[in-house]
């Protein structure tokens, strides 16, 4: 029987993490933050401690897409410690999935608890309007990918049952309760990009009993959960997906969006990450 080649991202997890280590210290983050298009200046909302580009590391990917940077910022909210990254890396870009792995990876092994996602997403709940945030509950794979493809171990077959965190979930919404931020739930359709959906093909997400719709996301939280990391997901909605209203849809028009719902999402996370 021949034996199953390590999983050669795991020297590159080590790597980055012994370099980060290096540089970070004794600070360990708690809560990892990957920001979706038009959110990233968030970090400039933190006390900061450190930046360190991702090219600096071993297995962090080279971002693309405008907006996003391709760094970590070290920093706090309150007195909770927290790591940004500034950009992520898309299934659209290349066609592969794991391109967040060995971030994710790492996330885990310097010390990080939970892992909150944010992303721009299409909306197809009549209640919630371009600017408003959702809070994922759980997500549809519609890509027929995985980032865990071709990682050998047991451990690849992830429980995604409760992969968003309930209890956490609760948290975010009494914080937003409390700073009157309305907050619905829902449930996000990962489709592949990088075109936008058809209306033909919303209306298949609607049966399927998907609220929001969106390009991102669904890899992070399957990454987060074989890392063992807690993880949950907000949608800042900045557009009612393709056919629902008389809007065009585009990238600018998503940016656009998402900037003007960014001072909401900012004082939602704000509260969140000092009272976690
Ligand atoms: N579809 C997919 N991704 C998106 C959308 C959308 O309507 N809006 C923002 N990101």
């Amino acid at each position: 029987m021949t034996k199953p080649s390590p999983n050669s991202f795991e020297k590159e997890i080590k790597n980055s993490s012994r370099i980060l280590k290096e540089k970070i210290g004794e600070f360990t983050p708690k809560v990892a933050i990957i920001f979706g298009s038009g959110l990233s200046n968030f970090s400039d909302e933190i006390d900061q401690s450190q930046t360190i580009q991702y090219s600096e590391l071993d297995g962090f990917p080279e971002p693309v897409v405008g907006g996003h940077r391709g760094e970590l910022v070290f920093g706090s909210v309150g007195t909770t410690p927290v790591v940004i990254l500034r950009g992520r890396s898309h299934f659209y870009e290349h066609g592969e999935a794991h391109n967040m792995r060995v971030p994710v990876g790492v996330l885990k092994q310097i010390g990080c608890e939970l892992l909150l996602l944010t992303n721009a997403a299409g909306s197809m709940d009549p209640d919630s309007s371009p600017g408003s945030l959702m809070l994922l509950e759980d997500t549809i794979n519609m890509t027929g990918v995985s980032p865990l493809f071709g990682v050998v171990g047991d451990q690849r077959f992830v429980n995604m049952t409760n992969a968003l965190d309930p209890e956490i979930n609760l948290l975010i919404e009494s914080e937003a309760s409390k700073a009157d931020i309305p907050l619905r739930r829902g449930v996000y359709a990962w489709m592949t990009g990088p075109q936008f959906e058809t209306p033909a093909e919303i209306r298949m997400l609607m049966t399927l009993g998907a609220n929001c719709v969106g390009m991102s996301t669904v890899p992070e939280i399957i990454l987060a959960r074989y890392f063992g990391l807690k993880v949950v997901a907000l949608s800042i909605v900045t557009n009612q997906a393709a056919g629902l209203s008389d809007e065009s849809l585009s990238h600018t028009h998503t940016f656009e969006q998402a900037a003007l719902a960014g001072p909401r999402m900012t004082k939602l996370l704000k509260n969140f990450l000092k009272n976690y």
